[in-house]
C-alpha cells in the first residue's frame, strides 16, 4: 500500500511501507527554485519528526534529475532556505537518504545527490558542475563534498571543466555507489528497502576526508594562470577545493563566500546573458511553425565553405550530395570532407562507425541536375550576384516542388536572387560562419517573401546541427558582417593614428578575445578583405576616411597572412606561436602617416578597447534600430557563437549597458570632434540616453 502526500507543488512524499520516496516535480528541469527547496527542507524534517519511515528515497520526475539551482532566481534576493541549507539538512537526517539520478544531474542537482548518504544513477545518466560556465562555482556544497568521495584531481576536473560525466566513469571515480536501470521512482523504491534490508550502505559524505593533491592543485593554479587569468571563478574553484582538506564546516564557509563573491561579477551577468540569450534566439514565432520535412540535402561548391557545410550535415545525419562544375574541385571537397570527418573522431566528436556511416551518406556529382530529389539545397559558391542568379534560375527547374533553396551568401541581396525563381517563398539565406562544421553561428536570413515554414525549417535545421540560428534581415553584411565592417575600421585608424597593430592586438586581448583583430586578419587571409576594398572601391562615400592604406600596402607585396607566412607578423611554417610583428609593416606605417600628415598619438589599451568597442556599439544599435536584428540579444549572440567575442563579457550590446547610454553618446560626441563622418551618435543610443532605458529594456519588450 502507498498513499502520497504533497508537501508543495513541486515536492510529494509517498510512503510504502517503512520507507518513503520524495519526488521533485518541477519541470521543464527541476532546477532547485525556492518551491523545490522549502518542499525538500520540509519532506525531510516532517519524516525525521515523525520517525515512521526507515530509509528516505529521493528521485525526480519528467526528463531529468535537477539541473542546478533556478539560474532565474540569481538576480533578486536571496530567499530562504538556500540551497546548502537544504543540503545540509538532509546530510543531517537521522534517515538515511538515497538520491536516484536520470537525466542530467547539474550544479546544485549533483551538489543535492552529493549530500545524500548514497547515490544511485540510471543507466545513460550525465552528472556535472557547469557553474563555470555561469561565472560562479559550486555553491552548495560541491567543492567540499565531491572530493571527499572521488579526490581533488577529478573535482578539480569535473568543476574547471563543466563537463559532463557519464554514470560508468562517475561510478568508476567514486562519484555514485551504483548504476541500475528502469523507472526512476520504482529504482527509488527497491533502493529505499535495500537500506533497510541492509544491503546498500549509505554514509555521511562530510565524515569523510580529503586528501590534500599538492600536484593536482599547484598544476591546475599554473595552468589557469596561463590561460584563463581574466576570469574570476576558476582560480576560486581551485581555492575552494584546497580547502577540502581540511574542516568541513571551514570549507562550506568558504565556498559560500566565494559564490557570493562570484554573484556580485559582471562575468556572472555576462554569462548568464550568454546562457539564457542562447535559448531565447530560437524562442521567437518565426522559429516555432512547423518545418518542412529536411532528409536530404544538397550542397553546392567543394571549397571550404561548402565541405565545412556537408560535413556539419553528415554530422548531424543527413544525407548530402556534393555538387561542382569540375571533377577536380569535386575530388578536392570530398578530401576535405574526409580530412573534417577524421578531425571529429579524433576530437571525439564521432565514434569510426559513425564517420564511416557519414560518408556512405555522401554522394558527389558533377552539375546541377543531380539536385532533383534533395529537400534542401545550400548554395556556397563565390560571392558573385551573377553566378547565384543563374545557379538559382537553374534550381528552380531542376529540384522538386517544395524544395528549399539557400544561400550561404554573407552579404548579397537574398531577394534579387529570390527573384529569380518562380518560388521565392522557397528561397532563404542560411549564412554558415568558417569553418562551417565548428563554428555554432548560423544566420537565418528573411527574405521579404521566404515562407513562414521554410524560416521554421531553418531554425529546425539550425538545431539539427547543434548551432545557433539568430533570424537576420536582409542588408549588406546582415547582422554580423554588416557591424564587423564598420568596427574593423576602427582597429585601421587607430593604427594610422599612433597605435602599433601589436598594441591593438594586445589591448582586446586583454579585453578577452582569444586574438586581435590583426592575427585575425592574418589568419582569415589580409586578400579577402583586398579583394572586397577592389570591389567595393567606386561605391565608397568620399566624405568617408579610407581605413585600407596599410592592408593594401601589405597585400601590395603578395603578404596575405599566416599562408604566405608573412602579413601584420611574420610566421615560421605557416604558424608561429606567438608569431613576431612583421618590422616592414612599421615601415608602411611610419609612410602612410608621413603622406597623409598624420602625427601619431599615444593610446592607452583602454582607449583603445572604448574606441573599438563603441565603434562595434554604434553600428550593433542601427542594427537593431533598423530591425536588421529583432533584438540586442540576437546581436549579441551573433558574436559570442560567430566573431570569437568574449562569452563573460556577454555580447557587445550587453557589454554596452554596464557602460550606459548617456556614457556611450558623450564618447562617441568626444571621438567625433576628430572624425564627424565616422562618429555619429544612432538616434536610438541618443533616445535611450535621455530615457535612461537600457539594450535590456528592449530585450523585455521584445
Ligand atoms: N535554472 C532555471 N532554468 C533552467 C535551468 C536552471 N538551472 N536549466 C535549464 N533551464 C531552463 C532553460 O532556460 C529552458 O527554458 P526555456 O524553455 O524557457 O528556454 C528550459 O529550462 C529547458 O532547458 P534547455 O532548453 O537547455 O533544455 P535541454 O534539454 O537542451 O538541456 C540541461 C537541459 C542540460 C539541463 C540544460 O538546460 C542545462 O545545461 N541547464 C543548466 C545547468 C546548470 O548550469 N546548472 C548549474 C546551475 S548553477 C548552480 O547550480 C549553482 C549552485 O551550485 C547552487
Amino acid at each position: 500500500m502507498s498513499d502520497i502526500k504533497k508537501v508543495n507543488d513541486q515536492i510529494s512524499i509517498e510512503s510504502v511501507g517503512d520507507v518513503a520516496l520524495v519526488c521533485i516535480n518541477f519541470p521543464p528541469v527541476n532546477a532547485a527554485g525556492i518551491g523545490v527547496r522549502e518542499g525538500l527542507s520540509k519532506a525531510i524534517e516532517t519524516l525525521n519528526a515523525e520517525g515512521r519511515v526507515k530509509a528516505i528515497a529521493i528521485y525526480a520526475a519528467g526528463r531529468t534529475f535537477v539541473a542546478g539551482a533556478d539560474i532565474t532566481e540569481f538576480d533578486k534576493p536571496l530567499m530562504q532556505p538556500s540551497l546548502p541549507e537544504t543540503l545540509n539538512t538532509i546530510e543531517a537526517s537521522r534517515i538515511p537518504v538515497i538520491c536516484v539520478l536520470h537525466g542530467t544531474a547539474l550544479g546544485g542537482g549533483l551538489e543535492l545527490a552529493l549530500a545524500a548518504h548514497g547515490r544511485i544513477a540510471l543507466e545513460g545518466t550525465r552528472i556535472g558542475l557547469p557553474e563555470v560556465f555561469l561565472g560562479l562555482l559550486p555553491g552548495a556544497g560541491g567543492t567540499q563534498r565531491l572530493p571527499r568521495l572521488t579526490g581533488m584531481a577529478f573535482a578539480l576536473d569535473v568543476a574547471l571543466s563543466g563537463r559532463q560525466v557519464y554514470a560508468k566513469e562517475a561510478l568508476d571515480q567514486g562519484a555514485i555507489d551504483r548504476i541500475a536501470s528502469g523507472d526512476p521512482r520504482d529504482v527509488a523504491l527497491s533502493a529505499a528497502q535495500e537500506v533497510v534490508a541492509g544491503t546498500l550502505a549509505t554514509r555521511r559524505t562530510c565524515d569523510l576526508d580529503s586528501e590534500l593533491d599538492q600536484a593536482a592543485i599547484d598544476g591546475t593554479r599554473a595552468m589557469l594562470k596561463k590561460k584563463q587569468a581574466h576570469l574570476v571563478s576558476p582560480h576560486l574553484i581551485v581555492d575552494a577545493v584546497e580547502q577540502s582538506a581540511g574542516d568541513f564546516d571551514a570549507g562550506l564557509k568558504f565556498e559560500s563566500d566565494s559564490f557570493m563573491a562570484c554573484l556580485d561579477t559582471p562575468q556572472r551577468a555576462g554569462l548568464i546573458h550568454a546562457f539564457f540569450g542562447e535559448r531565447a534566439v530560437s524562442n521567437i514565432a518565426e522559429a516555432k511553425g512547423a518545418p518542412r520535412d529536411i532528409a536530404k540535402i544538397g550542397v553546392i561548391g567543394g571549397g571550404t565553405m561548402g565541405s565545412g557545410i556537408a560535413t556539419s550535415c553528415l554530422i548531424a545525419g543527413y544525407t548530402v550530395r556534393l555538387i561542382e562544375v569540375a571533377q577536380e574541385g569535386l575530388d578536392r571537397g570530398m578530401a576535405t570532407i574526409t580530412k573534417n570527418l577524421e578531425g571529429a573522431v579524433r576530437r571525439s566528436k564521432m565514434s569510426a562507425e559513425a564517420r564511416d556511416a557519414a560518408l556512405g551518406r555522401l554522394h558527389p556529382a558533377l552539375g546541377l541536375d543531380a539536385l532533383a530529389d534533395v529537400d534542401l539545397v545550400i548554395e556556397a559558391v563565390f560571392e558573385q550576384m551573377e553566378v547565384k542568379k543563374d545557379i538559382f534560375g537553374k534550381l528552380d527547374t531542376i529540384c522538386k516542388k517544395g524544395a528549399i533553396l539557400a544561400s550561404n551568401t554573407s552579404y548579397l541581396d537574398i531577394n534579387e536572387i529570390a527573384d529569380c525563381t518562380a518560388r521565392p517563398g522557397d528561397v532563404i539565406g542560411l549564412h554558415f560562419f568558417s569553418p562551417a562544421h565548428v563554428m555554432r553561428l548560423l544566420e537565418i536570413v528573411q527574405g521579404a517573401k521566404t515562407d513562414a515554414d521554410v524560416l521554421a525549417t531553418g531554425f529546425a535545421l539550425a538545431k539539427k546541427l547543434k548551432k545557433v540560428g539568430v533570424l537576420a534581415q536582409v542588408c549588406d553584411g546582415f547582422i554580423g558582417n554588416r557591424i564587423l565592417a564598420h568596427y574593423s575600421k576602427m582597429a585601421s585608424y587607430l593604427v594610422l593614428d599612433g597605435a602599433s597593430p601589436q598594441e591593438v592586438d594586445t589591448a582586446l586581448e586583454e579585453f578577452g578575445f582569444a586574438m586581435g583583430p590583426h592575427k585575425v586578419g592574418d589568419l582569415a587571409g589580409l586578400d579577402i578583405g583586398w579583394m572586397t576594398r577592389k570591389r567595393k572601391a567606386g561605391t565608397r562615400d568620399p566624405r568617408e576616411r579610407y581605413a585600407g592604406d596599410l592592408a593594401d600596402r601589405i597585400c601590395e607585396q603578395g603578404w596575405f597572412g599566416r599562408k604566405t607566412g608573412k602579413g601584420y607578423y611574420l610566421y615560421d611554417d605557416g604558424a608561429a606561436v606567438p608569431p613576431v610583428p612583421n618590422e616592414a609593416v612599421a615601415g608602411f606605417i611610419d609612410a602612410i602617416r608621413a603622406e597623409k600628415g598624420i602625427t601619431p598619438k599615444t593610446f592607452s589599451n583602454q582607449e583603445i578597447v572604448d574606441r573599438y568597442m563603441t565603434a562595434m556599439i554604434v553600428e550593433a544599435t542601427r542594427v537593431v534600430a533598423d530591425g536588421t536584428a529583432k533584438r540586442p540579444v540576437d546581436i549579441d549572440m551573433v558574436f559570442l557563437f560567430g566573431y570569437g567575442f568574449p562569452r563573460f563579457r556577454g555580447g557587445p550590446l550587453h557589454y554596452a549597458d554596464t557602460i550606459g547610454a548617456a556614457e556611450l553618446v558623450s564618447r562617441i560626441e568626444t571621438y567625433a570632434k576628430d572624425d564627424e563622418d565616422y562618429w555619429q551618435v544612432p538616434d536610438l543610443l541618443r533616445k535611450m540616453a535621455a530615457d535612461g532605458t537600457s539594450f535590456a529594456d528592449l530585450n523585455k519588450e521584445g
